[in-house]
């Protein structure tokens, strides 16, 4: 797009902890790219492509510190994404990652705790809150400050994630009503009973933090109406009327809203063609050979019940021994949080569970489950065109992209098994074979049926699922976001003559000034 036609659009921040690369250092100075994984990452990575976006993430590994080093605290264009990483203290951002954000608030989003034990909030935690959440939440609002500097035309900031809840709040202080700040749950927002968890102070924090935005995003309408309440219960003076979406707190307004997400649907229907997946496909097809495939595709995360699927395939052996010989599960799996104990426990369970279940059952022509660990985009969506069964089972998902992914690319009308608990169940429950994630009878049950299932009904329910897909891309989450920010701006100016508002037509800096700063400007003080 030429800069003269950019520089009337809105500056798009996006905030994430991952940021959409990681970088490896080579020997002469240079760095290789790779791809983040995750399903923030896949969905705006694709948006990233079409708009101007600055993206301020964190360096995750001591690589990606150096390649942030290297380029000085400025924003760098890489692939068509002003990118800039700010760069924590190891220290701090172990407290920030792994002791709060991971697994704290995320088993809390999740309802993980088994909490007649866990979790103790120990002193150790309330430092880790500090000097770890609360220090890194400040220097992102630092550095998003700073590389906006004094851009005239609109800024949307979008914070993604429960690793930047205290974000607003600093923003606001640094930055004012100049710009939008409107930050996405991709996980699920509990009700009042799973934040009592949280020590008060802790949660009011996060409360009143996410109130400095002037709109919050989440998955699903249940979620936005749990936020609602959450405010509603915990703080004072807080309340919302009409249709409940919208809260009103010490003069202002923030509403929350579902802007459900979703994959780009023609860059994963690209994917298909290139070369290497095509490569990868035909390997595994020769794994596959003549059996059904039963798929599952995750990272190797507790709230995805990867367990619980296992026993459930071992169900439907025990229940049907018809289908012995003649299907095969495939787990691909992606390492994920290993620093915490709660993932690699969960790993070596999924490995040994699996390994078991292979003993159990194996036969010698026959293998009955597959587990491929590593992360390999192009060897899942691979896989996806095979499943006759894809098994999407999570306890509990803000979304979930790989049910979106697999129903748009899969070439065998296969079946979706859903978790009810799932974001993607409110957008394809009516084709898909719903289950509770807890059952594991009723799972075996639903793998069944979807193997018995005539070919047709097969058809029918496929195909509603690809369409259900392919008229919702990404597209659509990101400019209902965008739109909703650019109404806001509009109505502000129009209500505040005097307002120093920027206006999309007011002259604009150019691409770089807006989203990079100066190669003079210091690094955000770590
Ligand atoms: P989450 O965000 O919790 O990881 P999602 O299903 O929403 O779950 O998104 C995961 C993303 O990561 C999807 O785009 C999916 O294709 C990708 N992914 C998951 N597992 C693998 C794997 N084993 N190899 C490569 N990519 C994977
Ligand atoms: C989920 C979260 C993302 C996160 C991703 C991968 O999708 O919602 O915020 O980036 O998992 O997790 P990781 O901790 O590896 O970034």
């Amino acid at each position: 797009m030429p800069e003269s036609t950019r520089s009337q659009e809105p500056l798009i921040v996006i905030v994430s902890n991952r940021g959409p690369y990681s970088f490896t250092a080579n020997e002469d100075g240079t760095f290789d790219i790779q791809r983040g994984s995750g399903g923030l990452v896949t969905a705006l990575g694709a948006l990233a492509e079409k708009h101007e976006v600055l993206w301020v993430a964190s360096a995750m590994s001591k690589d990606d510190r150096a390649w942030a080093e290297q380029h000085q605290g400025t924003a760098v264009d890489v692939d068509d994404i002003f990118l800039r990483l700010i760069t924590p203290r190891a220290r701090q951002y172990e407290l920030y990652y792994n002791v709060i954000a991971n697994p704290l608030l995320w088993f809390i989003q999740h309802e993980l705790w088994n909490i007649p034990r866990t979790p103790s909030i120990t002193a150790d935690t309330w430092r880790a809150w500090k000097r770890g959440y609360t220090a890194v939440n400040r220097q992102f609002a630092e550095a998003i400050a700073e590389s906006i500097g004094d851009v005239q035309r609109p800024v949307i900031v979008l914070p993604q994630d429960y690793h930047l809840y205290l974000l607003p709040a600093f923003l606001r202080d640094l930055v004012g009503d100049r710009v939008q700040i409107q930050p996405f749950v991709h996980i699920p927002w509990p009700g009042i009973d799973a934040w009592r968890i949280l020590p008060g102070q802790m949660r009011d924090e996060i409360l009143t933090s996410m109130l400095k935005s002037d709109r919050v995003g989440f998955q699903t309408t249940k979620d936005a109406f749990n936020f609602v309440q959450n405010c509603r219960f915990y703080l004072p003076d807080v309340h919302s009327r009409g249709t409940r979406d919208t809260l009103f707190h010490g003069g202002k307004e923030t509403r929350a809203l579902a802007y459900p997400i979703s994959v780009d649907v023609e860059r994963t229907q690209r994917l298909v063609e290139e070369p290497q997946t095509k490569l990868l496909k035909s390997q595994l097809i020769s794994v596959i050979g003549d059996q059904r495939l039963i798929l599952r595709v995750d990272r190797i995360e507790p709230s995805k019940n990867i367990l619980r699927g296992l026993e459930a395939f071992a169900t439907l052996l025990d229940s049907y021994p018809e289908y012995r010989g003649k299907v095969k599960m495939l787990a691909l799996l992606v390492p994920s949080r290993l620093e915490v104990d709660e993932y690699q426990d969960y790993l070596r369970d999924i490995m040994a569970q699996a390994g078991l279940f292979n003993a159990q059952y194996s036969d010698p022509f026959w293998e009955p489950i597959r587990v491929i660990v590593g992360d390999h985009y192009h060897r899942a969506i691979a896989a996806m065109q095979l499943y006759d069964v894809l098994l999407v089972n999570p306890i509990a998902d803000g979304m979930n992209l790989v049910a979106k992914e697999g129903v748009l690319v899969n070439e065998k009308d296969g079946s979706l098994i859903l978790s009810e608990h799932a974001g993607a169940f409110y957008e394809l429950h009516e084709d898909a074979l719903v289950v509770s994630p807890f059952d594991v009878h009723g799972t075996a049950e639903a793998i069944h049926q979807a193997l018995s299932m005539p070919p047709e009904e097969r058809r029918l329910r496929a195909e509603n699922l690809r369409s259900v897909v392919q008229n919702a891309g990404v597209q659509h989450w990101f400019d209902d976001q965008v739109r909703d920010a650019l109404a806001a701006f509009a109505s502000h100016v129009s209500s505040s003559s005097t307002s120093s508002t920027p206006s999309a037509n007011k002259s604009a800096a150019s691409p770089t000034d807006a989203g990079a700063p100066s190669p003079t400007t210091a690094t955000p003080k770590e």
